[in-house]
């Protein structure tokens, strides 16, 4: 089970004087253990420096962050990571890249081997486990990562866009073996995506973020059932909730 997350009047500024840049804030929110919370909002409105404050690569200008409780005050090592362009290295493996994780973090790989193909099996990627990374397609370098990221189990997982650059069809696909990978473990996900379909299908909250600064304007609940197959996305419900947060959005002029 994930870690909790508590950010309180976190806020942001880039540099000073003139040409300072308040980026965030104040935002506060709370992410209970196993929570699956989406950011959704306008490009630079501060949602990857969200990310960047909670695992802790950029301190906050004003705030604090928890996780479970302990203050974040430095990089966390913890989490896992992964962002719209991938860590693939290109002379490994699938398999020797999903490996380069455990490696970095002095963790035995022959440990996670069961893991590993447990991963493999669920990312659909059997098969291709010696196949390097120019040898897949943009999907499956992005589930690839997804492994990657994911193979040390853990608590918390920030996936800033992991499915921006794909196509609508293998993103559909992507989100299912998300889901179900969220369903088995349930870790905390902080998930940014620009697609409230996308917010609405994976998440238990989603959170609105208004034009820079960025706050968090609106926090929802998602109370639709799982697993959020294709009969739950076609639900009145579903188009519903989508709706409700398109029109938040409308109300700012974003959409
Ligand atoms: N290291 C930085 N130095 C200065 N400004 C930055 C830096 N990182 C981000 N910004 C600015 O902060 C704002 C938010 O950026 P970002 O968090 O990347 O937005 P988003 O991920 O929502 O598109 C933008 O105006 C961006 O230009
Ligand atoms: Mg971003």
């Amino acid at each position: 089970m994930g870690a909790r997350l508590s950010l309180r009047a976190v806020a942001k500024t880039f540099g000073t004087g003139p040409s300072a840049v308040h980026a965030v804030g104040p935002a506060d929110l709370t992410v209970p253990a196993g929570g699956f919370v989406s950011l959704v909002g306008p490009s630079g409105c501060g949602k990857s420096t969200l990310m960047l404050m909670i695992a802790g690569l950029e301190p906050p200008s004003a705030g604090e962050i928890t996780v479970n409780d302990e203050p974040v005050t430095g990089p966390r090592t913890d989490i896992g990571i992964m962002f719209q362009d991938n860590t693939l290295v290109p002379w490994r493996t699938v398999r020797g890249n999903i490996e380069l994780n455990l490696e970095l973090r002095g963790l035995d790989p022959r440990a996670y081997a069961d893991r590993i193909d447990d991963l493999i099996r669920k990312t659909h990627l059997t098969g291709f486990e010696h196949r390097r990374p120019y040898e897949l397609s943009g999907g499956m370098q992005q589930r690839a990562a997804f492994c990657q990221a994911l193979v040390h189990e853990p608590q918390t997982a920030l996936l800033d866009e992991p499915l921006g650059k794909l196509d609508a069809m293998t993103r559909e696909l992507i989100r299912g073996d998300l889901q179900a990978l969220w369903l088995t473990s349930r870790p905390t996900v902080v998930f940014v995506t620009h697609s409230i379909e996308e917010a609405v299908q994976l998440s238990t909250t989603v959170c609105v973020i208004t034009p820079r600064p960025g706050r968090i304007e609106r926090v929802i609940d998602i109370d639709l059932p799982w697993p959020r197959d294709r009969a739950v996305k076609r639900s009145r419900a579903f188009g519903d909730q989508v709706a409700e947060i398109q029109e938040i959005f409308h109300a700012y002029g974003v959409l």
